[in-house]
């Protein structure tokens, strides 16, 4: 397993007007945009062939990961050797093949569009705006987890009952070490219809079978076509296990969410960290 897939072509409306030019992913996160979280992760995790479902006004994505000649020629020439290094690891940290998703048509025709090029593999699927700190990147975890059951498998958290209707929730059976056989899944229940407070949260490996629900996909909740519908379909002809996966982690796709995970990576990083809670302790709040 290899393959990687990143949708990445939504409007971000939740984060208008922000996202009115440049894309969600792109937003920074203390000192790097999301989506680069997220391909460290993928990396550390083995899973090195990435591709990225983009749409209109994501070129900044590509560019992001892309070798910049002059300015890298820039830095060198100026003597800024630590931010030229850094500045040329990001374009050669992966190889990326962009597909476009030419309309928005939701999370699942987003992976969808991936299909001829994920072909007949297992395949994982990471969503930028859900940042994950953990010791195993939580793509292994997951990896590990489908080479034990040989199925899909996808990153779980329980989250306050007020919160499930935010999220796709799964209806499980019994628990062994973590890992659930899901019976159903929907997507951001009632708080009065979730069938528990177990929320998926970003991050998949799924056999290729997904593909053909996917296909036969009726729109869903908000008129989209649902990545949770098709799993659910998926859950009924062959097992899907959910992971509660050993990670803190950041909603970061809304402001809230955004500013929390900003506070809490720019507490600890290794050069502002320090400064940045001298600055935090003379507030009077
Ligand atoms: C998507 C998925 C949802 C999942 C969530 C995790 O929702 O549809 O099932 O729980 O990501 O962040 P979105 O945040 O795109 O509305």
């Amino acid at each position: 397993m290899r393959k990687i897939v990143f949708p990445a072509a939504g409007m971000g409306t939740r984060f208008l007007p922000a996202t009115k030019a440049t894309p969600k992913e792109m937003l920074t996160v203390v000192d790097k945009p999301m989506i680069q979280y997220g391909v460290e992760e993928a990396l550390a995790a083995g899973l090195d062939d990435i591709i990225m479902i983009t749409g209109r006004g994501k070129h900044a994505i590509e560019d992001h990961f892309d070798i910049s000649a002059e300015l890298e020629a820039n830095l060198h020439a100026s003597g800024k050797d630590e931010l030229y290094r850094e500045v040329s690891r990001v374009a050669q940290m992966a190889t990326i093949a962009y597909i476009r998703q030419k309309v928005a048509k939701g999370l699942g025709h987003a992976v969808l569009c991936a299909e001829p090029w994920v072909g007949d593999e297992v395949f994982g699927v990471s969503l930028a705006d859900e940042l994950m700190i953990s010791q195993v990147p939580v793509m292994r975890q997951l990896r590990q987890a489908h080479e034990k059951t040989g199925f899909s498998v996808v990153a779980m958290a329980r989250v306050p009952k007020a919160e499930v209707s935010r999220y796709g929730i799964a209806q499980v059976e019994a628990e062994e070490n973590g890992l659930y056989r899901l019976q159903g899944l929907v997507e951001k229940p009632a708080v009065e219809d979730a069938p528990s407070d177990l929320a998926m949260i970003g991050r998949y490996v799924f056999t290729p079978r997904l593909f053909d629900f996917l296909k036969q996909g009726e729109v869903g909740v908000g008129g989209e076509l649902q990545l949770t519908d098709a799993m659910d379909a998926l859950a009924k002809v062959e097992p899907v296990y959910g992971l509660v996966v050993e990670a803190e982690r950041f909603d970061a796709g809304n402001p809230l969410g955004f500013l929390i995970a900003n506070l809490s990576l720019g507490l600890r990083h290794p050069k502002y960290g320090k400064l940045f809670k001298d600055y935090i302790q003379t507030l009077d709040i």
